[in-house]
């Protein structure tokens, strides 16, 4: 037999799914991978049910159905303050993950090099291994997540082709400043890079934090590319409808890799989710609420427990440091698998994170209800004794 493709040889199964077949395995609280166990809004439920019988059941057209790019169009142009042209600048996709993918494809070469700061979502090392390309790893330094920017320069030195940058940032929670956004887009000016945004998380910010979007810095709009989807803010993973914003000529070759790969998204499932995106503005304050209310619990209890974490800007994830609680010469993802047997709660070995060698750190979330939040900090209580 012929050999097969070489491309995926090298990136193994996700970590995060993996763990999450291990909690169903050991019937453990899925604090690993990213979603929520409380329902959607209803009225997008309710939408859902009431087109059942209606449609539409058939093929989407491509590009997404033109009332949901419009509303997309509406509501991304307010909070990114400009007028955004739902023929020529939107493409519905299959969730953020699609969109990233085609983005990626659609802006480079192979052998072209791509600047990603680590820690990193895992789906990106692989989309851009995929598309042939070359991660240019620039760290985000815990606690804080700061980048050196002389280190950034130099990645930007090696001819890179696009920074792929997730803000608000998964898994640190990092949230980048104005000034930090301001420093980058000056870097891909001066350089002549892409940058590719994956901005799901845009409305889970705490406190002080403020998203900024890139495409709204001046000079970016020509160069940035906004990935993002309906999954997070509006509680529906499973729906798997995300969107890239972009100039009309660069969003012209993302379509064509959107429309051979996927030839569109769920169409009912567009219709049903428009409810969302019409939401007015104070489901976006309500939404940013209930999460501040789930992170204050989680994050209260574990300070209780004594158990080290970060301080999330925004996201729903927490870093733990499990170094107080690793057996001499366990790896990560040895403790992750026998916390999700012993403990009851699984989460997410963050060497699946991190270019650098750290051990200590694993990723939790916390986008659950309440009671399940507080049973998982029940059976953290006595982690220490469990993980023994
Ligand atoms: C940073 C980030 N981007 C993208 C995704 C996937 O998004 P989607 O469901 O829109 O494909 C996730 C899911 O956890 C994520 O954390």
């Amino acid at each position: 037999m012929q050999e097969m493709s070489r491309r995926n040889k090298l990136f193994t199964e996700s970590v995060i799914r993996r763990m999450t077949r291990i909690a169903i395995a050991n019937n453990a609280i899925n604090l690993a991978q990213g979603f929520p166990d409380f329902d959607p809004p209803k009225a997008i439920t309710d939408r859902l049910a009431e087109i059942a019988p209606l449609g539409p059941h058939q093929y989407p057209i491509t590009m997404g159905a033109p009332n949901f790019r419009q509303a997309v169009a509406r509501k991304c142009g307010r909070f990114m303050g400009r007028t955004i042209d739902p023929e020529t600048e939107i493409v519905v996709t299959i969730g953020s993950t699609e969109a990233m993918v085609d983005t990626i494809f659609a802006l480079t070469n192979p052998g072209d090099k791509v600047i990603l700061f680590s820690p990193y979502f895992e789906n990106y090392h692989a989309q851009i291994i995929m598309a042939d390309c070359e991660p240019v790893y620039v760290p985000l330094v815990p606690p804080a997540f700061g980048f050196d920017a002389n280190v950034l320069e130099d990645a930007f030195r090696q001819g890179v082709k696009a920074i792929l940058i997730c803000n608000p940032s998964n898994p640190s929670g990092k949230v980048f400043t104005r000034e930090e956004l301001e420093l980058i887009a000056s870097l891909c000016v001066k350089y002549d890079a892409y940058a590719i945004m994956d901005e799901v998380y845009e409305h889970i910010v705490y406190d002080d934090n403020k998203h900024i979007y890139m495409n709204s810095l001046p000079g970016m709009w020509e160069r940035t590319v906004s990935c993002s989807s309906l999954s997070k803010t509006y509680s529906i993973t499973g729906w798997r409808l995300g969107y890239a914003i972009a100039p009309k000529e660069i969003m012209e070759r993302i379509k064509q890799y959107h429309d051979f790969n996927t030839v569109g998204a769920p169409a009912p499932l567009m219709e049903a989710a428009c409810v969302g995106l019409n939401m007015p503005e104070s489901y976006y304050e309500e939404f940013g609420a209930h999460y501040a209310h789930m992170k204050k619990l989680f994050t209260d209890g574990l300070r209780n427990l004594g158990i080290p974490f970060t301080d999330p800007q925004g996201t729903y994830f927490t870093l733990i440091d499990i170094g107080p609680y690793l057996k001499k010469g366990q790896t990560d993802v040895e403790f992750c698998e026998e916390m999700a047997v012993k403990v009851g709660v699984a989460c997410v070995p963050g060497t699946s994170f991190f270019m650098e060698d750290v051990q200590n750190i694993v990723r939790v979330h916390f986008a659950k209800k309440d009671e399940t939040l507080t049973e998982a900090l029940n059976r953290l209580a006595d982690l220490k004794t469990k993980m023994a």
